[in-house]
């Protein structure tokens, strides 16, 4: 019977090719005591989750700070994107879609995205994304439900998206779901945008696009929703690039920003501890390629700019039961990543078609991928003037240090990138200079001890941005940013009773960042640490089954900032919230 059951599933997933559907079953070429860190969980049935008691919460939440929404605001209108759309048997078939209509004509200042969900019963975790007009406005995974299915809900500010919220535009969400006798969970999705004021000056020159929306939006996806979305594929049988030529691009843009979304499934999902492919092919695994991916940007042929992403836990990776109801850091809504290509404006502003390529490097199956280019236009100029000063984006090669015999290896490897740019933009208000860098730092130590009996990687990604705005006498701007990305996770598998084995890992990861600003009219700084650890064992049958589970989480979220403070602290015991807090009062420094 169970043997059915994985073939039927193991046909789903070769008829979907490759599929998305952001968590998956994946037919894993080891026996069970072979199991490696990152890989294979997929084809596990977390059977012991059945056993829910009524102390389980099924309300899934991503721990973050609500939307920064002031005490006199006013709620002006709410417009209805998707009203309770079913996701069945969806696949990779054509996404769900409806029509926009403003709901206002007076001003707003203030949009949040709504989203409502539930599950009906068991299913994995899928990725979704919902665009407007091909332009990407939120990427999730929904949570992985066990039998009694539940609900996650997901607010997120889309106030960046303003200048697409005038006029009637198509809206299309796209969930990959897979139905089976086991996995029958379908989905009752809505969304809803809520229209605010909340009395908040515009700051056009602030680098916090929720202040400062663009004017224009251009999509870089596909023209039309193809295999279920208006995102590129990348990787695996996919090539890793892709270019997409971008036609009525404004002559008169003063500031550009790039905006990349991205999410990594099937033999990436947990691409940051992949080993390298030599291992891959001495141990029969079809994942390789080693654990470094960068995504990165041109425009006409010239690199502009680059992205090192965040280490994304998916709901369903490692161990499902450390992430209930607690949702993995960044997986409600993943994060997308801010490209500043103002020193590039000379390459777009002569009302040629240009071409924007995006390219995952390293990249297996698969990678969904697209971006949205952000334009800020003086509209008292029929077009800017702008030259390049500087370039400056040197080559680079991470620094490998491997060596292995059979299934065990050390895996050292780091890599740091540094770029710099310049541009003029001359506008109505005068000729200014923009400078961009970026600094990007990336460290892994993966270990394989005791034939897969002891398993750790250790992983920390960074980056320090800065973006500074002058002319010939001052300063007139500044906006630095710096992100850690910490990834450590460490397993002990050993043989248990009829064949199976006790699979123990403790995972630590988290993302900090910083934010500092000083512009024309005002100036904010931010700073986050939001830490996730988890411990957990699963029992993996001899059928890839588990029969036993469990898992902890704690979670510290601290964010300090001038717009206000936010901490919450929780942990869960095998899907139960057994503390929770949470203060709006600002938090003393630590040592
Ligand atoms: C979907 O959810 C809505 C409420 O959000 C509910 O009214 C409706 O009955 C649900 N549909 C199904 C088929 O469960
Ligand atoms: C890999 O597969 C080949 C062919 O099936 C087999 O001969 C070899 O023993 C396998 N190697 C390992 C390490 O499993
Ligand atoms: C704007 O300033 C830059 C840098 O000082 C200079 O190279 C450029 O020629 C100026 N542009 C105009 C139109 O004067
Ligand atoms: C530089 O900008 C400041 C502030 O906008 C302005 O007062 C000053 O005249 C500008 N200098 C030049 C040379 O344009
Ligand atoms: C792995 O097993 C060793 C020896 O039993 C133990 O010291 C260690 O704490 C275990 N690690 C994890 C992550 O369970
Ligand atoms: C091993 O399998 C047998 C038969 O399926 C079952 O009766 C027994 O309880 C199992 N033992 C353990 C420790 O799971
Ligand atoms: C973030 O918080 C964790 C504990 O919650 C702490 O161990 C870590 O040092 C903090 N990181 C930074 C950069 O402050």
């Amino acid at each position: 019977m169970m043997q059915n059951i994985i073939i039927t599933l193991m046909v789903c997933m070769a008829t979907l090719s490759a599929a998305v559907v952001g968590a998956d079953f994946i037919p894993y070429p080891m026996k069970a005591r072979h199991w490696m860190i990152g890989k294979g969980r997929r084809g596990a049935r977390p059977k012991a989750l059945d056993d829910a008691s009524s102390t389980v919460s099924t309300g899934f939440f991503e721990v973050a700070r609500p939307v920064d929404m002031p005490s006199e605001s006013k709620l002006i209108c709410t417009a209805p994107l998707i009203r309770s759309f079913l996701f069945k048997d969806t696949g990779e078939s054509d996404p769900s879609t409806s029509q926009f209509a403003p709901c206002t004509t007076e001003p707003f200042d203030r949009v949040v995205l709504r989203w409502r969900g539930t599950c009906s019963s068991r299913q994995f975790a899928r990725i979704s994304t919902l665009w407007m007009s091909g332009i990407e406005l939120l990427r999730t995974s929904t949570p992985e439900f066990a039998n009694e299915g539940g609900s996650w809900s997901v607010d997120k500010d889309v106030t960046r998206f303003t200048c697409l919220f005038k006029t009637v535009r198509k809206v299309a969400l796209q969930l990959n779901n897979v139905l089976d006798v086991d996995y029958s969970g379908f989905f009752n999705i809505s969304v809803y945008l809520d229209f605010y004021q909340t009395g908040t000056k515009r700051k056009y020159a602030s680098p916090d696009l929720s202040v400062a929306p663009s004017h224009r939006i251009k999509a870089i996806s596909l023209p039309n929703p193809k295999d279920g979305g208006y995102w590129f594929h990348l990787g695996g049988d996919n090539p890793q690039t892709i270019s997409k030529e971008v036609v009525g691009i404004p002559r008169n843009p003063y500031r550009a920003t790039i905006e990349i979304c991205l999410s990594a499934h099937n033999d990436e999902e947990s691409w940051y501890t992949n080993p390298p492919t030599d291992y891959a092919n001495a141990n029969n695994l079809t994942f390789g390629n080693g654990p470094f991916r960068e995504v990165t940007v041109s425009i006409d042929g010239t690199f502009v700019g680059s992205v090192w992403p965040f280490p994304l836990v998916l709901p369903g990776s490692f161990d499902p039961m450390a992430w209930r109801p607690v949702l993995p850091i960044g997986t409600a809504t993943l994060p997308s990543y801010d490209l500043d290509i103002t020193p590039f404006v000379s390459l777009i502003n002569d009302g040629n078609p240009h071409t924007i390529t995006l390219t995952v490097v390293n990249s297996l199956s698969e990678w969904l991928v697209d971006a949205n280019l952000h334009l800020w236009v003086d509209s008292k100029v029929g077009a800017t003037r702008a030259g390049l000063i500087s370039y400056n984006a040197p080559d680079f090669t991470p620094l490998d240090n491997s060596k292995f015999s059979g299934p065990n290896g050390d895996f050292y490897l780091s890599a740091s990138r540094k770029y710099s740019f310049a541009g003029w933009v001359e506008d109505s208000k005068g000729n200014y200079t923009v400078c961009v860098s970026s600094l990007l730092t990336y460290s892994n130590a993966l270990i394989m001890q005791g034939d897969y009996g002891y398993q750790s990687s250790d992983l920390t990604i960074a980056a320090q941005n800065q973006v500074l705005r002058y002319n010939d006498t001052l300063l007139i701007a500044t906006y630095k940013t710096s992100s850690s990305f910490p990834f450590q996770i460490k397993c002990n598998q050993s043989d248990a009773a009829n064949d199976s084995v006790n699979l123990n890992c403790a995972i630590a990861h988290g993302m900090t960042s910083d934010e500092f600003a000083i512009f024309e009219k005002g100036s904010f700084a931010t700073s986050l640490n939001n830490t996730q650890l988890t411990s957990g064992q699963l029992t993996i049958n001899s059928d890839n089954t588990v029969s036993g589970a469990t898992g902890s989480l704690h979670q510290d979220y601290v964010y300090t900032g001038t717009s206000g403070c936010y901490q919450r602290a929780v942990s869960t015991s095998n899907s139960a919230i057994v503390q929770d807090s949470f203060s709006t009062v600002c938090k003393p420094c630590r040592d």
